[in-house]
């Protein structure tokens, strides 16, 4: 949603999510999603909505010295399914197509794939950055989104005996760099890799020493360090 203040400035922006995203003051969508996604969700979007988004809609509005950006429109379906096309009716039409930490909790990937190419137009472009499991807080266990993944062991969720340790919090895929390799050179060849690294090889690279990579020795140093796995393709004319 917070993309949606700069990209609606001069697009029409859709977007697909499978919780129900009340955006508005209205009570049903809010009564909607807790009924659809539960209490912990209602509450946390309704905190949010309430706290959070109204100063960061002034700071986009300050920051993009725009006083009108369209809002998008939202459609609450399954991006994994096969027949997300049958129910969205700009399906096929889109300039552009971009998803950031979604991947990783997909349950079929290689479908989404497939979503996302026939989602575009021919000559448009998809961006898909994710999560990538095997990087040292890729469990997602909240302490590693709130300062305390040093307290954690490092990458514990990839060690036998400290997976017990470690608590995700959401559905993980747990897919591979050569699993996503694989699924994009297959539906989408010639498209482009990035592996974000931030701080990553300069903080953990020390980490690894010799006993810690000997215990990881089936991850690759790119598997371990990467952060963000991003891929970006354009649709043949
Ligand atoms: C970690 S959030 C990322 C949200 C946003 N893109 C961002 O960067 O802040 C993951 C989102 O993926 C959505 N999601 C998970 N599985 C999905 C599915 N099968 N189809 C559509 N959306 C899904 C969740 O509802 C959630 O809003």
């Amino acid at each position: 949603m917070e993309r949606a203040h700069y990209f609606g400035i001069n697009n029409e922006v859709v977007g697909i999510d499978l919780d129900v995203i009340p955006a508005g003051w209205q009570i049903g969508p809010y009564l909607n999603m807790w009924r659809v996604n539960g209490f912990g969700r209602f509450a946390k979007t309704l905190g949010r909505n309430l706290l959070i988004n109204p100063s960061q809609s002034k700071a986009w509005a300050r920051a993009t010295g725009a006083n009108k950006i369209h809002k998008p429109k939202i459609y609450y379906d399954d991006f994994c399914s096969a027949s997300i096309a049958d129910r969205v009716p700009s399906f096929g039409t889109y300039d552009a197509v971009v998803s950031w930490s979604v991947f990783e909790h997909l349950p079929d990937p290689k479908t989404s794939v497939k979503n996302m190419v026939e989602a575009l137009k021919p000559g448009g472009a998809f961006y898909i950055s994710l999560h990538l499991y095997t990087s040292n807080n890729g469990h997602h266990d909240m302490r590693g989104f709130t300062g305390k993944i040093d307290e954690l062991p490092l990458w514990g969720h990839l060690r036998e005996q400290h997976k017990d340790e470690i608590f995700p919090s959401a559905y993980l895929n747990e897919v591979r760099l050569e699993e996503w390799r694989s699924i994009f050179d297959e539906l989408t060849p010639g498209y482009t890799e990035y592996l974000e690294k931030y701080e990553h090889p300069e903080k953990y690279g020390p980490m690894l020493t010799p006993e810690l990579l000997e215990e990881l020795k089936d991850y690759t140093l790119d598997e371990l360090l990467t952060v963000n796995l991003v891929y970006a393709w354009r649709k043949p004319l």
